[in-house]
């Protein structure tokens, strides 16, 4: 998925942002219903827990960049739960432009054109290994007579 030398640009920018992760994913969520606020009504009216699960699920996929089958697994997972959650796999294009955004701006010139190449592709993997784990959930309900 990444090679070592993306992953480890990856751990390294992840690493000066470690402490300001829950702060991130807030910043994310806020700019996310901004600019699709269709998607507002599928989350929880506190949004606070889900910005603590959000930055503890970074930090996991971070430090599992090495154990792909692994990491695959726990993703194959979260893609079924959020299959049923409403997530769409067209959301996961605009989850991914707004969680770069927000990233690129924390690290600013830290965010060099590399590090932008190897977070895009981390970030393909885990929304196709999601959207791959909510696709088995799909059942085509017969139509009524
Ligand atoms: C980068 C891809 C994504 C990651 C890493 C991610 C991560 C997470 C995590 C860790 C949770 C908590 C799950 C739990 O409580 O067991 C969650 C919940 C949720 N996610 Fe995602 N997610 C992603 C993409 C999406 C997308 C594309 C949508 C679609 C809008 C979405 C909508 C939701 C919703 C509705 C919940 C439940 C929130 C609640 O309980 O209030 N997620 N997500």
């Amino acid at each position: 998925m990444l090679d070592n030398r993306e992953a480890q640009l990856v751990r390294e920018a992840f690493q000066h942002i470690s402490l300001q992760l829950v702060g991130i994913s807030a910043r994310f969520y806020a700019r996310l219903f901004e600019r699709a606020p269709a998607v507002r009504p599928l989350f929880a009216e506190d949004i606070g827990p889900q910005t603590a699960k959000l930055a503890q699920t970074l930090t996991y996929v971070v430090s599992a960049l090495s154990s792909r089958d692994e990491l695959r697994e726990r993703l194959l997972l979260l893609g079924k739960s959020h299959a049923k959650l409403g997530a769409e796999p067209a959301h996961y294009a605009l989850v991914g432009e707004v969680l770069t955004e927000v990233l690129a701006e924390t690290l600013d010139s830290r965010w060099t054109p590399e590090l932008d190449a190897a977070w895009g592709r981390l970030l393909t993997f885990v929304a196709e290994t999601m959207i791959e784990g909510g696709a088995g959930d799909v059942v085509d309900l017969p139509k009524s007579a």
